[in-house]
């Protein structure tokens, strides 16, 4: 057996699936823990997954269909202003079956286990697969803290220059799961630079980039920040998108990874034996999804309706709440620890919430998630609505 296998944490999951072991709460169950969207996959995206069926009898390839490629080489151009042919469809874009499994696959491709002290940085908290693809690689992670106090975003500035100089990957997460938070063009470039310097590689996790409020800017990309600072071949850069959180499509298992083309060619080499082509059908559908805005902008007022009325029920209580640029989580601090908090919200109100220190670590003598808990507004808004409620009552009596 590899002996990595028992490096790897309980997942966050399954660490609230045992808190809540044995609690019968009275209320009906509303449950804000999971980022699964639970608005309307578009009508386009379902004819178009129906009418290729007849694709089940082919084998799909690694690559994908060119047309796939190049339509999401214009949607890039399009979000990020890039000028048209700033990315190759033959060269810098691989379809992937959602950024899960690619920003796992990527640091088994990358890592070189046998250098010394091969090192991967990620904030903490952070999405749990950046660290059991770390620890699987064969890597050591380097966690950087993001706390209230940095506004919950990296501060590159508190790597040691020997921790620079191991690091052979760093996945950054902007818009960030949990807070929302997004990398400003110039921490970005400064990063750039510092891959230059020390020879690593930028894989940013940009799966919420299009769930931002409608009176804010669209979250700038790491491809845009390149872009604009001379970088056009994308070097050391590689950008990770989905229709899961975009189109409400998490059951499709579609993204693709966009950027550098000579790491795009070695990660092609890799998934060609890892095995993971799209199949034809939700290519064509995904084709279709990356095609269409409307629903994009549906979304984004769904979700900032969800955002005003359930901070406001919120405050209604007294609660402190900010409203986050990005992402669809509301990462709020609690008035006890985030594990009791969430523990009581569920057994006295039937709301499940994560706990923060599940999505986190304890490092330099702190757990950045300890006493704040992440709430996915992802429920229709009477629930959402009816679940603040919940939350301020709770809050009331502790
Ligand atoms: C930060 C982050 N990255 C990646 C993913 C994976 O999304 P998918 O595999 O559906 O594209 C998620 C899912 O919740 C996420 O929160």
């Amino acid at each position: 057996m590899n002996p990595d296998l028992r490096r790897l944490q309980p997942y966050p999951f399954e660490r609230l699936a045992q808190l809540q072991h044995g609690v019968r709460p009275q209320e009906s169950a509303i449950t804000l823990a999971i980022g699964e969207p639970c608005h309307q996959p578009p009508d386009c995206v379902r004819a178009a997954l129906v009418n290729d069926l007849d694709s089940l009898a082919k084998y799909p390839t690694t690559r994908g269909l060119l047309t796939l490629r190049e339509t999401i080489a214009n949607w890039l151009s399009r979000r990020y202003q890039l000028p048209d042919n700033a990315l190759s469809p033959e060269t810098q874009i691989l379809p992937v079956t959602g950024t899960r499994e690619a920003l796992f696959a990527i640091a088994q491709c990358l890592i070189d286990k046998h250098q010394a002290n091969p090192t991967v940085i990620m904030p903490n908290p952070f999405y749990q697969i950046y660290e059991g693809a770390t620890l699987l690689a064969g890597a050591s992670p380097w966690l950087l803290n993001t706390t209230a106090a940095d506004g919950w975003l990296p501060d590159f500035d508190k790597v040691p220059d020997n921790v620079w100089d191991d690091c052979q990957l760093i996945y950054l997460c902007s818009p960030g799961n949990p807070s929302g938070e997004v990398i400003a063009q110039a921490h970005l470039q400064a990063l750039i630079e510092r891959a230059e310097r020390h020879d690593f590689i930028i894989a940013a996790d940009e799966c919420y980039a299009e769930i931002y409020r409608q009176n804010g800017p669209a979250p700038i990309g790491l491809l845009q920040a390149a872009k604009a600072m001379g970088n056009s071949k994308f070097k050391r850069c590689l950008v990770f998108h989905s229709l899961s959180k975009r189109s409400n499509l998490p059951g499709l298992r579609s993204g693709f990874v966009a950027g550098d083309a000579g790491i795009i060619a070695q990660f092609l080499r890799y998934r060609t034996y890892h095995g993971c082509s799209m199949p034809l059908f939700h290519q064509q559908a995904s084709i279709a999804a990356w095609n269409d805005e409307q629903h994009v902008i549906s979304n984004r007022r769904a979700y900032d309706e969800k955002f005003t009325a359930v901070s406001q029920t919120l405050r209604s209580f007294g609660i402190t709440v900010s409203i986050p640029p990005g992402g669809f989580y509301l990462w709020q601090r609690t008035p006890i620890d985030d594990v009791e908090f969430a523990r009581c919200l569920f057994a006295e109100e039937n709301v499940a919430v994560l706990p923060g220190s599940f999505l986190s670590r304890e490092n330099d003598g702190v757990n950045p998630g300890c006493q704040q808990v992440r709430m996915a507004l992802v429920q229709p808004l009477d629930i959402c609505i009816e679940a603040a409620e919940r939350i301020g009552r709770l809050s009331k009596r502790l």
